[in-house]
Order: structure tokens, then sequence, then C-alpha cells
């Protein structure tokens, strides 16, 4: 199959050649039919994370079963469905006190290393980045990083669903949990961010700021539900916030940034609460003046909207049919794969909320 291969970061993926196995007892062989390019890639790709090389990305992804090992029973081939990168093991100590998503056990999900690797080059193994790996034709996975869903809903917006709204509108629901009538700051909006927004907006909050350093982000974040936006590029957001509402209830950095992360949290009200969504580059520390922790401000993280994608991904799905969730707008672009290192030049220049690439 053809596949988007990273040989290290600060190089462009290479479109090559990748040999895919059967799949075995509980894993799951599917047509990738569309894969959204989120940021977090990015992030390995420009060497700020790391991830063994040779490996294929992505981990936005939305498609078809072909065939199923001899102990799925969940799913079947023909079925379409959403792969989600916190692949959970079911029994462990997290997924029994339902944090799926920070399941402590994914080795039983995976193969050892002595298996017959699940993806391989010339012989040789070629790395599954997130267990998932969507640029490519075909994906190889442990069930439980499947849900899935109904045949009417369009693939491309589904697999939006896979990471960047999941992680926005679960970052409001879930890990924030945003009240109705409160007071929200997000800053970047971008596929992340436009969709903490609109969680912040499907909780009923009553006043949504948004923060980007492009006017055409903030105008897409006004339509997509913000109240106020303030450009980054010429103001500054945290006097900004403060001025409009005295501090924000909740607020989101959804940029990967160490100075947002900060300000986020410096916008906030007395026992406010600061959720930082981005992945702030490894070896950074967020820090915080020590004597604002005695407003009982808060500041905590986020892995994927604190996720049970199996609950959440479908009730995402009724609320983008009842055009309460408005995937539509989030994607500027569709391409192919080959169009992926493209689809990271107009991320990083912001050309995008996101770009997805379609295998059909
Ligand atoms: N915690 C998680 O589980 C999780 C999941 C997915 C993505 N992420 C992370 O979330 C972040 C956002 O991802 P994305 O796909 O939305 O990225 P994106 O590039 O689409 O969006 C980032 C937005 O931030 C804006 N921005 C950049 N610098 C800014 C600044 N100085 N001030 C204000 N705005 C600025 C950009 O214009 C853009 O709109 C990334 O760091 C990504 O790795 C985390
Ligand atoms: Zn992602
Ligand atoms: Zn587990």
């Amino acid at each position: 199959m053809k596949a988007a291969v990273f040989h290290g970061p600060n190089q462009p993926l290479k479109i090559e050649q990748v040999e895919i196995d059967e799949p075995r007892e509980r894993e799951v062989l599917m047509r990738t039919v569309a894969s959204g390019v989120c940021h977090s890639d990015l992030h390995f790709v420009d060497g700020l994370y790391q991830w063994p090389a040779p490996a294929i990305l992505g981990h936005e992804g939305a498609g078809i079963v072909e065939k199923v090992g001899s102990q799925v029973t969940y799913i079947k081939p023909g079925d379409h469905v959403i792969a989600c990168l916190t692949v959970f093991c079911g029994y462990c100590e997290m997924c029994m006190s339902g944090h799926l998503n920070l399941c402590t056990n994914r080795a039983a999900t995976q193969r050892t290393p002595q298996d017959k690797p699940r993806l391989s080059q010339g012989g040789k193994p070629m790395g599954q980045f997130a267990d998932l790996s969507t640029y490519a034709e075909k994906m190889l996975v442990h069930e439980n990083a499947l849900v899935k869903i109904g045949d009417d809903m369009p693939l491309d917006r589904a697999a939006l669903i896979g990471c960047g709204v999941m992680t926005g509108v679960g970052a409001a629901l879930n890990t924030a949990k945003v009240e109705p009538g409160s007071t929200v700051a997000v800053f970047g909006a971008g596929g992340v961010g436009l969709a903490v927004i609109q969680g912040a907006r499907l909780a009923g909050a009553r006043q949504i700021i948004a923060i980007d350093k492009f006017e055409h982000k903030l105008a897409l974040a006004k339509r997509l539900g913000a109240t106020d936006a303030v450009d980054a590029s010429s103001a500054d957001p945290v006097e900004k916030i403060r001025e409009m509402t005295g501090g924000v209830d909740y607020s989101f950095e959804a940029i990967g940034l160490k100075v947002a992360a900060e300000q986020a949290y410096q916008s906030l009200k007395a026992g406010g609460v600061a959720t930082i969504v981005g992945m702030v580059p490894l070896g950074q520390k967020v820090e915080v003046d020590g004597f604002t922790l005695l407003s009982e401000r808060r500041i905590q993280g986020c892995f994927m909207g604190s996720n049970r994608f199996r609950i959440d991904m479908p009730r995402y799905i009724e609320f983008y049919k009842q055009g309460r969730l408005n995937l539509d707008d989030m994607i500027t672009r569709r391409g192919k794969l080959e169009d992926v290192n493209e689809a990271f030049r107009a991320m990083k220049a912001g050309e995008v909320a996101r770009t997805v690439l379609m295998f059909e």
C-alpha cells in the first residue's frame, strides 16, 4: 500500500510502498477513506517531540472495515469507523475507573517486539505512530482503537472527530466541564481551538473569547460560536480579556506555546480553571506566580478531551446532524495523500483550519 513515511525530523514525509500484515485475533484491517492533518503530527516533523523513524504518521482518520481477526465481535467488514489514538485495554485501573483515555496498559493492545510487525518495508519494521498511522491507504489496528458509526455520516467530517473535534469539544465538556452562563477564553482558533469554542457554546457559556493572530481565524471562530475576538498580534490578550470580563471562569490553550499557557492562566478570575490542550515543546516549563494560587486558580492538562470515545464520538455525530456542531466549515481544504507536506506548510502559515486528505 501507499503511505507517507517519516524519515526523521525536519524532512518532508515521503510517499512510499509499505507492507501491511493480516489482522490477528483482536485486530482490524481497514481502508482509510479520510485523514485530517492535526498539528500534533507537525510537532514530530518539526522535532519538538520525538518519534523513532521510519514511521507512518497521522492519527485523525476514518474509513471502512475490510477484514477482522478471529476474536473481533464489535465490528464486521463493511462497517464505517472512526479511529482514535487512545486505544484502551479495558481492564487497567484507569480503564475500570472510566478514564479510558489514560489507559496504562496499551501494550495489551499492541503486538510484541517478537511478533511480526503490523507495518514493514523490505522486511524491516515500520513504526506505527500512535498505534494508528492514518497517512496510509490501509490501517491495521486493535479493535479498541475504533468506534462504529452510521453509513450516513460523511467520512471526511467523521475523520475530524478522530482527534481535533474529540479533543476540543471534550476539553470543554469532559475535562473542564464548562458550566452554562460562564465565561470562556480560547487561545488558538485552529482545528482544536475551534472545537473548544463549539464545545463551550454547546455547554451554554455566555461569553466565548477567541484569541488568534490571524483575522480570518477569528472570523471563523465567531461563525462557530465565539462572542468576541482578540487579535494576539496587535494586543496583549491577558489585558484585553481582563478588561472585557475581569477574568474568565475557564480558559483553554490550544496552540502549544509556553507563553500562551501562562497567559491562559493569567486570564482567569479567582477560582477559574485553565485547561492546557496544546502540546508545549519538550523540555519547556509552564510557570505561574505562586501567590496567585491563593485565589484558587487552577491549571490542568488534557489528553484527547478526556474521552471515552465510543460514547463521545457518536454524540458528536448526533450534534453534527442536528446542526449544533459545525464540522463543514472546519475543513478548509481537501487534498490527496501526496499533499500532506503542503498541508503542514499551510497549517504553519495559518492558512487553514484543517486540511483533510482523501483516499478515494
Ligand atoms: N492534548 C491533546 O490531546 C491534543 C490533541 C490534539 C492536538 N493537540 C495540540 O493542540 C494544539 C493545536 O492543534 P491544532 O491542530 O488546532 O493546530 P493549528 O495549527 O490548527 O491551530 C493553532 C492556532 O493557533 C494560532 N496561533 C499560533 N500562534 C499563536 C499566538 N502566538 N497567539 C495566538 N494564536 C496563535 C494559529 O494561528 C492557529 O489558528 C497543538 O499543539 C496540538 O499538538 C493536543
Ligand atoms: Zn491530533
Ligand atoms: Zn487500560
